[in-house]
Order: C-alpha cells, then sequence, then structure tokens
C-alpha cells in the first residue's frame, strides 16, 4: 500500500481548513481533528501502516513523522497570529507593548539600605531562623519565667519549647555562642507577636539586630555608630537622643530617639510636638548573657542594639500606618 497519495490528500485538506481558520476556537478544533484527536486523519494515517509491506515501512513511516511535524509547525505559527493584537499584526511601527515591571518593597529596601549601612562600618551580616527555642529568645538573655514579655501574650509558642522568635536578639546569643570575639554582626530579620494589628502593629514585622563585642567596646561606641547610622539614613545634621530605658538583656538600657526628620526637632504632628522620634532599643551587653554564652566579662565588653525595619520605613516615607506595607494595594507600592 502507497500512503503517499493519502498524505498528499490530507495536506491540501489541511491547508484548506487551516486557511479558514479565523479565530482560536476554529483552530483548536482542526488541532484535533487532524492531529490530537482520537480519531485524528494522523492518527487514522498512521495505523495503515500496519498494511505497508516490511521492506517499505521505514520509509514510508519517516514520510508519515515529516508531514506530522509539518502539521505542528503550521498550526503553531497560525496559533502565534491568532495571539498577536491584530493592529501591530498588520502595522509593525505600532510600539511594542512593555511587560509591568516589579520592583523591591519599600520594606526591603529599607532593610538593605539598613545593613549597607552597617556593613560599610565593617558589621558582618548574619541570619537566625524565625522557629526559635525559648533557650535563646528567653533564658541566654537573661529575661527569666516570671517576666511579662515571656507570658503567652507576648509570643506565639508553638510546641514547648518551641516558639516563633518575638524578637532578633536571639541571634545575638547564636552569634556569641558559634563565636567569640571580636564580634561585630547584624542580623535582619522576621519577628513574631501576638499583637492585633493596628495602625502601628502588625504580628509580624521585621528587625534589624546590632552586636559589637570585643576588648574596652564602650557605651561612647554604640553612640557613634548609632549617630553614623542615623545621618545615613536621615541626612546629614540628624541628632541622637539617649534615654534611660530597661531590658534585662543590657546594662545599662537605652531608648534611642532622632530629632524629628519632617520639622527637624521644631515640634510637629509627627513627633508629638516633642521633636524626637523613637527608633530603637539599646545597651551594653548584660555581663550574664555574656557567662551563658562562655564569654568572659571582665576582659570583654558590648553594644547591643534592635530597631524596628517597618518603623524606619514609615519615618523616612512618611507612612502613618503600617498595614499599607502588607495590604499590597499598587496605587501604594508605586510610589516607592
Ligand atoms: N530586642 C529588643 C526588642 O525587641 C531590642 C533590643 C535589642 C534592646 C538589643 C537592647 C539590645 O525590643
Amino acid at each position: 500500500m502507497d500512503l503517499h497519495p493519502r498524505i498528499e490528500e490530507a495536506k491540501q485538506r489541511f491547508l484548506e481548513e487551516l486557511r479558514a481558520a479565523s479565530s482560536k476556537d476554529l483552530l483548536a478544533q482542526i488541532k484535533n481533528r487532524f492531529l490530537t484527536g482520537k480519531e485524528s486523519v494522523l492518527r487514522g494515517l498512521f495505523s495503515l501502516l500496519s498494511k505497508v509491506p516490511p521492506d517499505q515501512k521505514g520509509e514510508e513511516g519517516k514520510t508519515l513523522n515529516a508531514f506530522k511535524s509539518w502539521v505542528e509547525i503550521e498550526i503553531e505559527r497560525v496559533q502565534v497570529a491568532l495571539g498577536s493584537a491584530p493592529l501591530s499584526a498588520e502595522d509593525p511601527t505600532v510600539p511594542g507593548k512593555i511587560p509591568p515591571l516589579g520592583r523591591r518593597h519599600p520594606v526591603y529596601r529599607t532593610w538593605e539600605d539598613m545593613v549597607g549601612i552597617f556593613a560599610r562600618l565593617g558589621f558582618d551580616v548574619a541570619y537566625g531562623p524565625e522557629i526559635e527555642h525559648e533557650k535563646n529568645n528567653f533564658e541566654a538573655l537573661n529575661i527569666p519565667l516570671d517576666h511579662p514579655s515571656r507570658d503567652a501574650f507576648d509570643t506565639f509558642y508553638l510546641e514547648r519549647p518551641w516558639l516563633l522568635r518575638s524578637h532578633t536578639s536571639p541571634v545575638q546569643i547564636r552569634t556569641m555562642m558559634r563565636q567569640k570575639p571580636p564580634i561585630r554582626v547584624v542580623v535582619p530579620g522576621k519577628v513574631f507577636r501576638p499583637d492585633k494589628a493596628d495602625a502601628s502593629h502588625l504580628p509580624m514585622f521585621h528587625q534589624v539586630e546590632g552586636l559589637m563585642v570585643g576588648e574596652r567596646v564602650t557605651f561612647a561606641h554604640l553612640k557613634g555608630m548609632l549617630l553614623l547610622f542615623a545621618e545615613s539614613m536621615f541626612g546629614a545634621g540628624t541628632k541622637v537622643r539617649f534615654r534611660p530605658s530597661f531590658f534585662p538583656f543590657t546594662e545599662p538600657s537605652a531608648e534611642v530617639d532622632i530629632s524629628c526628620i519632617l520639622c527637624g526637632a521644631k515640634g510637629c504632628p509627627a513627633c508629638k510636638g516633642s521633636g524626637w522620634m523613637e527608633i530603637l532599643g539599646s545597651g551594653m551587653v548584660h555581663p550574664k548573657v555574656f557567662q551563658m554564652c562562655g564569654i568572659d566579662p571582665e576582659k570583654y565588653t558590648g553594644f547591643a542594639f534592635g530597631m524596628g525595619i517597618e518603623r524606619i520605613a514609615m519615618l523616612r516615607h512618611g507612612v502613618t500606618d503600617i498595614r499599607h506595607f502588607l495590604e499590597n494595594h499598587f496605587r501604594f507600592l508605586e510610589q516607592f
């Protein structure tokens, strides 16, 4: 049996139908009828191979395969033609369509800027897990069992002793367990607290932790580093102010404000008339924390700080509601 006339006949019919294919639906029908359907023309032709004498099977098979590939390519070609906009198909001078480009999220951009500033000051960048052990999140940071922040209210517990870290400070512990001084490290990452979302709270947000440990590291170094940070982040002339505070893992502890970047410390609604905006918690590493990490507090001193990335992003961009960062509205995100 000679397949050639049948192939030729199928080809003519296929071309005729293809010329009439004016829509994707029609084309799909043709594809089904000739190529992919259960009773497609090509299937029919292939089944006829069994009737071809053995010595011609090879030749006929090749011809048939070539025909099949050609049908596939022709369908593909028409598919592309039907898919493109009618205008540009006819008018090659119509400008192409530029696909919408994504961009980095404002929180992540601030993350990179913050880490970049400390990296240029000689800090290494480290990361820790979001699921932590109580020991790292609390005990080794000198936060005793009866401390209010251990209350299940302030921490998402998984199965004890596991929890979602409520700050990046456990990475201080992980770093000092692994590495002995001198240490200079910044740690960006996600933290979690069971707070109801409002204009200034989210149950998940980001922090950057800083830790510097060495011989004769003093509070003056902390002040110098944070002043440099504030000037790089918010512009020359930005001032910092230290207020006494308390954290179980630092002694002494301080909360740090920057001069209001909107009014230049004169007092405005953004700084509630005070001229200052709080940006972080900090202090000198508590000797007990050193001891628990196997570092000699007689020989070494150090400072640590932790600040919220969303908070910094809000200050620098004038964002007044932290929830905007998670709502994914393009009208918000496109401004950055
Ligand atoms: N971990 C503290 C917090 O989340 C911030 C902090 C870090 C304070 C390091 C002092 C030293 O509030």
